[in-house]
């Protein structure tokens, strides 16, 4: 028998398999190519070929005791210098090999650094929309999800005030998620500015410390003339979890890293804890062969460009054919405003239009749809027609 506190994950997750099977079972009866698909956020791209080249010669010439075998928990002494070094480069920073943990994707990053900071009934704040799996991350260390709600004029920001009300004793961390997932909006530093004010605040009123963990997986994608902005030079306490599912198209090998700021609260102590978290959390280690890997990639990334296009044809298609959306500046996923206040309803009416999508419930977003756009740019194209008809169901 499973667990209690299982059951409702148990069925959570046969709402998002139907969904998956929804779109396999339409491929086959109405022809893949007939079908708009925009549900995964799976990318569509090959990795860039410096990937294959690394594994290959790793596999080569690298010593098999090394390729294959355990390391310290927290990764390869040269890929976390060579980590650190680049995010040095970059944003002028000074992490050094200690300050990084290699980790089994975001996806881990995450686990580890809750694991390290949360006492049962601990409190994370997150900003809706957002990416549904927190909940379950926070759980898993017996904390509490509390939700700020998006702020009325700026729908992708949080609300200040709901956020500076919310922050109290027992928070121990609040989430950022920039290029965000789902809403594929990039936070501007002026408002990563005032998050950190408000943190650095409420950790002085409390005397406690309060992480802003940075979850950074699409840190690469990015469409319009933006900077990348490093949240650890806003924050002291910024813990960065990031991961390269993403910018080199790499989600099956597992592979990311938890960054930890020398200035960040008793850092040495947060590594040691977070290091055995990883070892304790069943990963061990990060897989070797990926690790080695992205040591030679880490100024690769993914043809942008093309997620670039895909962002505006599938712009343009859906505000053409009536709907409302901001144009994504980064990630590779559309927020749509749904005509209906009924998300789910109104995906149920595009799929009979073969499109599909996810309703923003999903992400504690009613009243809007997430569409995923790392599919090839001829599914976008195809997809104009059906827009088109399921626009005219709606506005005339
Ligand atoms: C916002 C966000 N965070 C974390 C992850 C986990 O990514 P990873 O594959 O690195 O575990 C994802 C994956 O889609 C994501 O969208």
């Amino acid at each position: 028998m499973i667990a209690h506190s299982m059951l409702p994950l148990v069925e959570g997750n046969a709402a998002v398999k139907a969904m998956f099977e929804d779109g396999r079972l339409m491929a086959e009866r109405y022809g893949a190519e007939n079908v708009y698909d925009f549900s995964l956020g799976n990318p569509n791209l090959y990795p860039p070929e410096a990937v294959k080249k690394a594994m290959i010669d790793i596999l080569n010439n690298e010593d098999p005791h090394k390729v294959h075998g355990y390391m310290s928990n927290a990764g390869f002494e040269s890929t976390r210098r060579a980590v650190a070094e680049n995010l040095n480069k970059r944003f002028n920073t000074d992490f050094g090999a200690k300050n990084i943990i290699m980790t089994v994707g975001a996806g881990s990053a995450l686990n580890i650094a809750l694991r390290t900071i949360l006492d049962p009934g601990d409190e994370v704040i997150v900003f809706a929309p957002y990416f549904l799996e927190y909940r379950n991350y926070i759980a898993n260390y017996s904390g509490i999800t509390i939700e700020v709600s998006p702020n009325p004029e700026h729908g992708f920001m949080p609300d200040m005030d709901e956020f500076a009300y919310k922050v109290n004793r027992r928070t121990r961390a609040v989430i950022l998620n920039t290029p965000n997932n789902p809403t594929g909006a990039i936070y501007p530093d002026t408002v990563i500015k005032q998050i950190s004010d408000i943190l650095a605040a409420k950790e002085k009123e409390f005397s406690t410390t309060i992480y802003l963990i940075s979850d950074e997986p699409y840190r690469e994608l990015i469409y319009d003339d933006q900077p990348v902005v490093c949240t650890s030079k806003y924050y002291d306490d910024t813990l960065i979890a990031y991961s390269f599912s993403k910018s080199l198209s790499l989600p099956g090998e597992r592979i990311g890293y938890l960054a930890v700021p020398e200035m960040a609260d008793e850092a040495d102590e947060f590594v040691e804890a977070a290091t055995i978290a990883n070892r304790i959390s069943g990963d061990v280690n990060a897989p070797s062969l990926a690790q080695l890997t992205i040591e030679r990639c880490l100024d690769e990334k993914v043809d942008v460009d093309y997620y670039k296009k895909n962002a505006e044809d599938l712009y343009n298609i859906v505000t053409e054919a009536g709907f409302s959306c901001v144009k994504p500046q980064g990630a590779f996923y559309l927020w749509m405003k749904s005509p209906i206040a009924n998300d789910a309803e109104f995906v149920a009416a595009a799929k009979e239009e073969h499109i599909i999508m996810v309703p923003g419930t999903s992400f504690a977003g009613p009243g809007n749809v997430r569409l995923s756009f790392c599919v090839s740019n001829e599914v976008i194209q195809n997809s104009r027609e059906a827009f088109k008809r399921l626009g005219k169901r709606y506005f005339g």
